[in-house]
């Protein structure tokens, strides 16, 4: 695959974000990391890109397995563009405007597994990691995105859950979209009609699930997802309950 460039980035973005701070690294441990740093010193909003990740970050602890070459791995570092962005949507617009991206590139139609993982072939392609950070009363936002576009040797755990795109689109023609697609989402932060498109496209709805909370499993039906993006189920005791989220984890029952 070849080498990335943030000219070429900036060149596929619409006029009103080429002048975007793009950092662009051969290797960097995590974006969200580098990002969280550049926070001190640099202007708000920018972007680290990075070709690999030696130290890829996942939610709940866990890792992102980030090879060379083969993937995007980017965080966008915002302030208030326009206002701050508010933290209980940032992961579902993300996963809107990268799932839109995809398909208005590729013409794939990828789906969400809620909250922060997008699937394609049941695979999850790309996982969203969204945090804060507040710097002398500053408040600020890292959404990181990782996404898997060619990338086929995974380590054994991950062989049967991961997967990737697998789309000849240039690498910085799909970070552009991205990033567009999600400024745009956020110029009009009380337009909630993207939650439209993360309901239709979650891969739970109707399906029968675990949740685990504190290490504990629990059976339930994923019947909707509410307006502030909490999932709502039902427990096998017919109790309505919305989880939001935070620590809990999903996995479809076959
Ligand atoms: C997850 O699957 O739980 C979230 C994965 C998020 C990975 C991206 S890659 C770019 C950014 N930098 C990181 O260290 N993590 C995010």
């Amino acid at each position: 695959m070849q080498l990335l460039t943030s000219a070429k980035i900036t060149e596929f973005l619409p006029e009103e974000y080429k002048s975007l701070k793009i950092h662009l690294f051969d290797e960097v441990d995590s974006t969200n990391v580098v990002a969280k740093k550049l926070i001190k010193t640099d202007a708000l909003p920018f972007v680290v890109i990075a070709d690999h990740q030696t130290a890829g970050k996942g939610r709940l602890g866990r890792s992102f397995f980030s090879p060379p070459a083969t993937g995007i791995y980017m965080s966008i570092a915002l302030g208030d563009f326009p206002s701050l962005p508010d933290a209980l949507f940032l992961t579902p617009a993300t996963a809107v405007a990268v799932t839109d991206a995809i398909l208005s590139l590729t013409g794939i139609k990828t789906g969400i597994k809620w909250v922060n993982d997008i699937y394609l072939n049941n695979k999850k392609i790309c996982g969203i990691l969204a945090e804060s950070q507040s710097v002398d009363n500053n408040f600020s936002v890292i959404i990181g995105i990782g996404l898997n576009m060619t990338t086929c040797r995974f380590p054994t755990e991950l062989r049967e859950i991961a997967g990737s795109l697998n789309s000849n689109i240039p690498r910085e023609q799909i970070i552009a979209e991205i990033i567009k697609n999600l400024l745009n989402i956020l110029k009009t932060p009380d337009d909630k009609s993207f939650m439209k498109k993360y309901k239709n496209r979650s891969i739970l709805l109707g399906k029968e699930i675990y949740y685990f909370r504190d290490n504990i499993r629990n059976s339930a039906t994923a019947i909707d997802i509410d307006d502030s993006g909490g999932l709502i189920v039902r427990t096998p005791a017919n109790e309505i309950i919305t989880l939001s989220g935070g620590e809990i984890t999903i996995r479809i029952k076959n």
